[in-house]
């Protein structure tokens, strides 16, 4: 199977799970804020949907030493494009595991980047069906919108900071089917590359960890799809004391609206105010960003981004530089 024969086995980001020191502040945010619902609890989890997501849940909140990604999951087209990706990561002798043990998805796919992010992808997906109190009178819903906050409709994307990030791009590709719609160029280095296999103008990005941290989370992000949404989420956050990096604003990297906030357990997190640009054309070149040279591949809107932006990650393994001048700082 060629590479553009690959393109159209994921079909979407279906579920992500976060770490965090104080699982009950970040589940606050998630659900009091965010308007997501609980759907189990189990051990030290929880797990959570938004009002539009389709399966038992998108998001899982994990308690941890510290914050950080657990795993993000992608359901694949069918069951035989499971088996496909599984093969095409054998034929790269990628280490994989198959297993069967989260709540309401089947047998899954283990495996990491070559950053070191966990990843893992399914067919089998029990759906969310509401009980009738929550039953939305609008057909398309999965579960009526709820009145909390400024409730998300589903999980949006996710970005990954890569020590390298040339590897996981290439993974994704090869490995997926996924095909890079932007990246960014610093002279021959790519430092930013958003990856999708649907319409969307992307599912997952990656950008370069300058720190040279691996598998460092970089934000994950939930849908409004609406301007005016992101502008009344920012007031909430002021409300209730939630740090807010950066936004309103527009990104020119793939049109989206942008507010990033750090939720209580120290993870970022993106609400996305408008759909961005969607990928009608099949076979459309890779758009290429110049890093010294794309404020507005940043902010059409003219938002600076602070350099807490470009350096600020969750989990992963530090590189031995950063981990030596944290040592001295802890011991000044
Ligand atoms: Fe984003």
């Amino acid at each position: 199977m060629s590479h553009q024969d690959n393109r159209f086995e994921i079909a979407h980001l279906a579920r992500a799970e976060l770490l965090t020191p104080v699982p009950e502040k970040t589940e606050w945010f998630f659900t009091e804020l965010l308007g997501m619902y609980v759907t189990k609890r189990e051990g030290q989890s929880v797990y959570l949907r938004s009002y539009e997501d389709p399966y038992q849940w998108s998001l899982k909140i994990t308690e941890a030493p510290s914050a950080g990604l657990g795993h993000l999951g992608v359901r694949t087209t069918s069951a035989a494009a499971l088996d496909r990706r599984a093969d095409a990561l054998k034929a790269d002798s990628v280490n994989l595991s198959w297993g069967e043990n989260e709540f309401g998805y089947g047998k899954t796919l283990h495996f990491q980047t070559p950053d070191g992010h966990g990843v893992s992808a399914f067919w089998e997906v029990e759906k969310y069906v509401a009980p009738p109190a929550l039953q939305s009178k609008i057909l398309t819903r999965p579960s009526r919108k709820p009145l909390k906050g400024v409730p998300v409709k589903r999980l949006d994307h996710i970005n990954l900071m890569a020590s390298d990030i040339t590897p996981v791009r290439r993974s994704f590709e090869r490995h997926l089917g996924y095909r890079t719609t932007e990246s960014v160029l610093n002279g021959n280095v790519e430092v930013g590359a958003w990856m999708t296999t649907n319409l969307l103008g992307h599912e997952i990005a990656t950008m370069r960890d300058s720190t040279g941290a691996r598998g460092r989370l970089h934000h994950l992000a939930f849908f409004y799809g609406s301007l005016q949404h992101n502008t009344d989420a920012a007031e909430m956050f002021r409300e209730y004391d939630i740090e807010i990096e950066v936004g309103p604003d527009i990104h020119g990297i793939t049109q989206g609206a942008f507010l990033y906030v750090m939720e209580p357990g120290g993870n970022r997190i993106e609400l996305f105010g408008n759909t961005g640009i969607l990928h009608l054309d099949p076979d459309a070149d890779t758009k290429v960003w110049d890093f010294n040279d794309f404020d507005v591949g940043l902010a059409i809107g003219g938002a600076k981004l602070p350099p807490t932006y470009f350096t600020y990650g969750t989990g992963g393994t530090l590189s031995a530089e950063a981990q030596a001048d944290l040592s001295r700082l802890a011991s000044v």
